[in-house]
């Protein structure tokens, strides 16, 4: 299968994806002098990164801190309320760029829950081809591609594709997910805990055929997922999310070996050792993560770090790159400033 959209607009070196300054709040009111109006859940609030061609980005941080909702507004299931989405040089909504119509044919979404994306009443092959016929794909050329899919996604397309999804296993199901989201021959595909709900065995199954799929039609992912070995195993580069922001970026194994934010330094502590001679016996991050309505001022994650100072409730620390030239990071106190850039590269 040749991707309809495989030419490279801007190049090797031109981002896919580059977000800027993108921001969403929900809820609140918006009346200036009303002072009765309940403040807004901050939930995504100015985040700027981009993803090179053919790389992998995953993202990390607690339950709530905005990793889904950053995923939404990128493929616009929810619009922005500032910040541009640019693909491949084009801007997403823009007179001058693309329609959220055409920039959908280019960008796929997969998430946790395998069933509830998929119709009960339709067999496989329908599923599949339901997305490429909406499209304008005649139904004939839409029901070859969903076999030729079933096929690459593991699935024997002779035992699968009458088969309804009450029939499957979750695995079997995400795997149709998976295809659902190809047949439209995306560029970017976006994996919101794609994995996140199978055992571990069919876990490293799904994450083994995403990996060679990725190469097979020259993808970029976006992966998100709070399991921290998934995203080290998966990813070309990583992001830190606390709060609706972006508090480290870089290389999978510049982060994790050697993660210089406070808040990246104790996510990864928590996770669990297999090796006795490390077990922890305290909570390396206490509590639970501040309100998002009210989000502490300056730093925000400095009400449970352990090495706050006083200029961390006072001001709030650009993401800068890292004495190491590496990655960046968003700390006063181990990210020194090397650069007043703020947007934050994966290439
Ligand atoms: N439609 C909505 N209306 C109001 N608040 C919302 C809405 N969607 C998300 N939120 C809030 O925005 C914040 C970020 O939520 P989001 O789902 O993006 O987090 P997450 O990082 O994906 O969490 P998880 O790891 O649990 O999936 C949370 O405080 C959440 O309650
Ligand atoms: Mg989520």
């Amino acid at each position: 299968m040749a991707t309809a959209h495989s030419e490279d607009i801007g190049g090797p070196a031109q981002p896919l994806l580059s977000v800027t300054n993108l921001r969403k709040y929900f809820g609140g009111t918006k009346g200036l002098f009303d002072r009765t109006a309940a403040d807004p859940v901050r939930a995504v609030d100015g985040i700027s990164f981009q993803i090179a061609k053919g790389d992998t980005l995953g993202v990390v941080g607690e339950s709530g801190c905005g990793k889904s909702t950053m995923a939404r507004l990128v493929i616009r299931l929810i619009e922005p309320d500032e910040g541009d989405v640019v693909l491949d040089g084009q801007k997403i909504g823009s007179s001058s760029g693309i329609s959220v119509r055409e920039m959908r044919s280019q960008v796929q979404m997969v998430f946790q829950d395998s069933y509830a994306s998929l119709n009960p009443r339709l067999p496989i092959e329908d599923s599949v081809a339901f997305g490429p016929i909406a499209d304008g794909v005649s139904k004939s050329v839409a029901d070859e591609r969903a076999i030729e899919i079933l096929d690459k996604v593991g699935l024997d397309p002779k035992i699968f594709l009458r088969r309804y999804p009450h029939e499957l296993s979750g695995g079997q199901r995400q795997r149709v997910n998976i295809a659902r989201a190809l047949a439209l021959e995306p560029r970017l595909l976006i994996l919101d805990e794609a994995v996140s709900a199978l055992d571990k065995s069919v876990e490293a199954q799904v994450l083994n055929l995403l990996s060679d799929l990725k190469t097979q039609y020259g993808l970029t992912y976006l992966f998100i997922s709070h399991d921290l070995n998934v995203v080290r195993y998966i990813s070309d580069h990583v992001m830190v999310m606390y709060l609706g922001q972006i508090v480290e970026i870089g290389p999978v194994t510049t982060v994790y070996e050697d993660p210089k934010h406070p808040y990246t330094q104790a996510l990864l502590q928590s996770q669990p050792t297999m090796d006795p001679h490390n077990r922890t016996t305290e909570a390396p991050i206490s509590g639970d993560p501040p309100n998002p309505i009210r989000p502490p001022s300056g730093c925000r994650f400095h009400t449970r770090c352990p090495i706050a100072q006083p200029i961390c409730s006072q001001v709030q620390p650009l993401l800068t790159k890292t004495a190491d030239g590496q990655r960046q990071a968003a700390c006063h106190l181990t990210a020194s400033a090397q650069t007043d850039s703020n947007t934050n590269t994966t290439a």
